[in-house]
C-alpha cells in the first residue's frame, strides 16, 4: 500500500462547467471556491500532509482582463473570508509562485493567512498563485551562485533547496480534473515520479467521494522508482 504524504491538484474545468449551464465564466470558478473549501477539509481529516492546488498559472495572465480581474478578486474575498476555516480545522496555509506578481493588498492578505495558520498541524494548504515551474527554476537559479567545482547531487540540493516548495516532499499523487492531458507548467520537478491521474470530471463537479476513489486507485500502484 503506497502512503500519500503529497497530493497535487490541477483543478480545471471552471468555464467549461459554466457553459454548460449558461453562466458566465466566472459562476464557474465561484463554484470551484466550495470544492477548494471541500476538500481541504477531507484532506485535513484524511491524514495528507500536503495539498497542493493550482488556482493561477503565470500563463493565466494572458486570458481577458475581465476574467483576470474577477479571479484576483474572488482570491482576496476567499482569504478574507476562509481564514476561520483553516482555523477551525487545524489548517495551515502557504502560498508558492511570484508575490510580486500581485498587489499590496493581496500579498498582505496572504501573508497575514500564513502566519495566522503558521502553528496549524493536520494539513498544509499550498496555493499555487502565479506559479509556473519554468517561472520557479528560474527564481530558484537567480537566487544561488553555483560554483563551477560542485558535483551535480549538489547543484540539485541547491536548486531544490531553493524552490518555492523547499521543505515540502515530492508529490506522490497528481489528479487534474477537466479532462486535459497536460501538465501545464505545474511542478514538474517536484511530480518527477508522481503518480498521475486524470479526471473528465469539472472542477465544480469534483467530489470527495471521486477523490476517495482515485486514492483507493493510487494505494494499490506498483510505484518502482525505477527500480525493478
Ligand atoms: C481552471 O478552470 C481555473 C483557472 C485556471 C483559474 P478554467 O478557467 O481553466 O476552466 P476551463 O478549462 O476554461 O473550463
Ligand atoms: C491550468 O489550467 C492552470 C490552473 C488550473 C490554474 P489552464 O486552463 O490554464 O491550462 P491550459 O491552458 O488548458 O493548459
Ligand atoms: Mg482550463
Amino acid at each position: 500500500m503506497n502512503n500519500l504524504k503529497h497530493l497535487a491538484i490541477i483543478m480545471d474545468g471552471n468555464g467549461r462547467w459554466a457553459k454548460q449551464r449558461n453562466l458566465k465564466r466566472t459562476e464557474g470558478h465561484k463554484e470551484g471556491v466550495n470544492v477548494v473549501r471541500d476538500i481541504t477539509k477531507w484532506c485535513a481529516k484524511n491524514n495528507i500532509s500536503y495539498l497542493s492546488l493550482y488556482a493561477f498559472s503565470t500563463e493565466n495572465w494572458s486570458r481577458p482582463k475581465i476574467e483576470v480581474d474577477f479571479l484576483m478578486k474572488l482570491l482576496e474575498k476567499y482569504l478574507t473570508k476562509e481564514a476561520s476555516t483553516y482555523m477551525e480545522n487545524n489548517i495551515k496555509f502557504k502560498v508558492i509562485g511570484d508575490m510580486l506578481g500581485f498587489s499590496n493588498k493581496l500579498r498582505d492578505l496572504i501573508l497575514s493567512l500564513e502566519e495566522k495558520t503558521a502553528n496549524n498541524t493536520a494539513l498544509t494548504q499550498i496555493l499555487a498563485l502565479n506559479y509556473g515551474s519554468k517561472d520557479e527554476l528560474a527564481r530558484a537559479v537567480s537566487k544561488i551562485n553555483i560554483q563551477n567545482n560542485i558535483t551535480k547531487n549538489e547543484i540539485l540540493k541547491l536548486i531544490e533547496s531553493n524552490l518555492d516548495t523547499a521543505e515540502i516532499p515530492d508529490v506522490d499523487l497528481l489528479i487534474r480534473t477537466g479532462g486535459e492531458k497536460r501538465l501545464s507548467n505545474f511542478l514538474l520537478l517536484q511530480s518527477a515520479y508522481a503518480e498521475l491521474y486524470f479526471s473528465d470530471t469539472l472542477f465544480p463537479d469534483f467530489k470527495s467521494n471521486e477523490l476517495e476513489q482515485i486514492i483507493c486507485d493510487f494505494k494499490k500502484r506498483d510505484r518502482r522508482f525505477g527500480n525493478i
